[in-house]
């Protein structure tokens, strides 16, 4: 997979700086609290395993799985919700993790579904947040990365479902994708 990649932009190291430097922010900024956890997969998945063990919190910790690419290189405006979570958010702090937030169509979507649960508090830690790529205006408030706006995988982000597991996020070769 690495001969597919045309440059490293996070590496393990620094992603594991993030996560240490996220998790602390998040330990001290819900003092006293037990947040929601939603993890939205598959994208994530990485992301929530190494962020929540930097998290000194008891936290319920639910998935959802929504999907906007739709095994492409760029988003499309429709989001569908794939599998719900199943337990109450009524009155819960919640906090969101993503692997990257673009055009923030998807992170408008889990807001909004999840202010109309009645959620208390709904905040976002994104591993990635590529500001240039925003159609609606939304932020998120944990940011690991600023990315720039290229094609980026590995690290739980994929190119028709795979490099999910390289263990960095690097920029795809153009060439992979415009065969
Ligand atoms: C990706 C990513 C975010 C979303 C961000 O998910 O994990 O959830 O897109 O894009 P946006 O800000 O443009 O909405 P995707 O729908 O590709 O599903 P996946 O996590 O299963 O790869």
């Amino acid at each position: 997979m690495d001969n597919d990649i045309q440059e490293v932009l996070f590496d393990q190291d620094s992603i594991h700086h993030a996560a240490v430097r996220l998790g602390k922010q998040i330990t001290k900024d819900y003092a006293g609290e037990e947040p929601v956890v939603l993890s939205v997969l598959k994208g994530a998945y990485l992301w929530t395993a190494d962020l929540l063990r930097e998290v000194d919190l008891y936290v319920k910790l639910e998935f959802i799985k929504i999907s906007s690419y739709h095994g492409g290189v760029s988003s499309t405006n429709s989001i569908s919700l794939v599998t719900d979570i199943h337990s109450d958010v009524q009155g819960r702090d919640v906090i969101i993790l993503e692997d990257i937030v673009d055009t923030g169509q998807s992170l408008l979507f889990l807001k909004k579904l999840l202010a109309e649960r009645g959620a208390k508090s709904i905040q976002v830690a994104t591993l990635l947040d590529k500001k240039e790529g925003r159609k609606v205006e939304i932020r998120a408030d944990y940011i690991g990365f600023d990315v720039r706006n290229e094609f980026v995988v590995g690290y739980g982000l994929d190119y028709k479902e795979m490099y999910r597991n390289l263990p960095y996020v690097g920029i795809l070769k153009k060439e992979v994708y415009s065969d």
